[in-house]
C-alpha cells in the first residue's frame, strides 16, 4: 500500500484548506533541498513515446498540474519533480484579492469530488510574475490569468492586459479564465462580444501562446462563438473544462448542497464529452481537464481529441504518485493498442 493511502485518512480528518497547505508547504520545503532530484528520480516516466509539442512548446509528457493547486507559483519545481508534463500556475488578477471567506473548499469523498469557492485567493500578478522570473522550471509553465473580482466585466479587457503584463516575462503559455464559477461578473465574460475584446486585446498586447480556458455549462452555441473568436484571432489552444455548477444525481456526498464548482471524477465523463465537442470543430490543440485521475481517464481525453491532460482533483484522491502512474499506464495502453507515442493516439476517437 502507498504511503498516501496510509496518510490520506488523517489528512482527510484536517479541513481540505489546511490539508492542501500542508502538502504545500511540504513540497515547498522539498524544493529548496538537494532532496529534490531524488524526488524527481522516483517520480519521473522518461519516456520517448510520452513525448508531446503543443503551440510550440515540448512537454516531457502529456500529464499537467491544472490551475488553482499553485495559484501562487510557489511550487511549480517540485510539482514538476512529481512527473507532470507542465504545470498551469494561478489563476491570477491583476491585484492581490483574499477571495471568499472560509469554509470555501469541500470534499466530496464518497464520489472522489471537490467543491469549491475559493473565489480567486492570490498574490496579484507582480508577485506572482517575479517569482515565476526567478524560478527556472524543468518543464512548460502556463500561467492562467483571471478578472479581478472588483472589476466590471465592461472594464475586464484592462484588468486582464494589466495582469497578462505583469506576468509576461515568466511563462511559456498563458490561458484566459473567463470561466470561473465563484467570482462576481464571469458570466458576463462568456458572451461573443466580450470574449472578443479581452482576446483582441491580450493579442495586440503580443500575449502568446495563448489559450482560453471555457466552462462546462456553457451552451452548445456559447462554445460556437468561443471557437469562432479562437479562429478569428488565430488563437493557440483551448482549454476544456473548468469546474461546474451543475451537481450530477449520481452524488452521494453531504456536501453535494455546497455552492461553487464540482471537479474530480463526477465530471470526468461531461468534461471529456467537451472535449470531444471542441476537438472536432478546431484544429488547434486541446487540454483535457476534468476528473482525470488515472491513465484511463487521461487515455480518454486523448483518444476524444486532447493532445494534453491536467488534473487537481485527482492530486488529492491518489496523492503525489498520480503523475507517475498515469504516466506508466498511457505507456501499457498506448503499446496494447499499437501506438508509437502518445501524439498517435490523440483524436483517435473523433
Ligand atoms: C480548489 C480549486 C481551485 C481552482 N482554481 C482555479 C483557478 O484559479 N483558475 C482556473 O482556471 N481553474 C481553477 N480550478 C479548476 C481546475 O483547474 C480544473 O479545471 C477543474 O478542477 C477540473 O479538473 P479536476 O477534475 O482534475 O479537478 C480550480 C479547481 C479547484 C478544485
Amino acid at each position: 500500500m502507498s504511503l498516501y493511502r496510509t496518510a490520506r485518512p488523517l489528512l482527510f480528518r484536517l479541513p481540505p484548506e489546511t490539508a492542501h497547505a500542508w502538502g504545500h508547504a511540504g513540497l515547498r520545503a522539498i524544493q529548496r533541498t538537494p532532496l529534490l532530484s531524488r524526488v524527481a528520480a522516483r517520480y519521473t516516466v522518461a519516456d520517448e513515446r510520452l513525448q508531446t509539442t503543443a503551440f510550440g512548446q515540448s512537454f516531457p509528457n502529456p500529464v499537467g498540474v491544472a490551475a488553482g493547486f499553485d495559484k501562487n507559483a510557489e511550487i511549480p519545481r517540485a510539482l514538476a519533480a512529481l512527473g507532470f508534463g507542465f504545470v498551469e500556475v494561478g489563476g491570477v488578477t491583476a491585484e492581490p484579492q483574499a477571495g471568499n471567506p472560509r469554509p470555501r473548499m469541500f470534499r466530496l469523498a464518497e464520489d472522489e469530488g471537490l467543491i469549491n469557492r475559493m473565489g480567486l485567493n492570490n498574490d496579484g500578478a507582480a508577485v506572482v510574475g517575479t517569482r515565476l522570473a526567478e524560478t527556472p522550471v524543468d518543464v512548460p509553465v502556463g500561467v492562467n490569468i483571471a478578472k479581478s473580482e472588483h472589476v466590471d466585466p465592461a472594464d475586464a479587457p484592462d484588468d486582464y492586459r494589466r495582469a497578462y503584463h505583469a506576468v509576461a516575462d515568466g511563462a511559456d503559455f498563458f490561458v484566459v479564465n473567463i470561466s470561473c464559477p465563484n467570482s462576481q461578473g464571469f458570466e458576463a465574460l462568456q458572451n461573443r462580444e466580450s470574449m472578443a475584446a479581452i482576446l483582441g486585446d491580450l493579442v495586440d498586447a503580443g500575449a502568446g501562446p495563448l489559450l482560453v480556458k471555457l466552462s462546462p455549462d456553457l451552451p452548445d452555441p456559447a462554445v460556437d462563438d468561443a471557437l469562432s473568436i479562437v479562429e478569428e484571432f488565430d488563437l493557440d489552444g483551448i482549454v476544456a473544462t473548468n469546474t461546474t455548477t451543475d451537481r450530477p444525481v449520481s452524488l452521494r456526498s453531504p456536501n453535494r448542497v455546497e455552492t461553487g464548482g464540482l471537479s474530480g471524477a463526477p465530471i470526468e465523463s461531461s468534461a471529456t464529452g467537451m472535449v470531444r465537442y471542441v476537438a472536432q470543430r478546431t484544429d488547434v490543440p486541446v487540454i483535457g481537464v476534468g476528473g482525470v485521475s488515472t491513465a484511463e481517464d487521461a487515455y480518454r481525453k486523448i483518444r476524444a481529441g486532447a493532445s494534453l491532460v491536467q488534473l487537481y482533483t485527482g492530486l488529492i484522491y491518489r496523492g503525489p504518485s498520480v503523475a507517475r502512474e498515469i504516466n506508466r499506464g498511457l505507456l501499457k495502453l498506448l503499446d496494447r493498442d499499437g501506438f508509437d507515442s502518445v501524439a498517435d493516439a490523440i483524436g483517435v476517437d473523433l
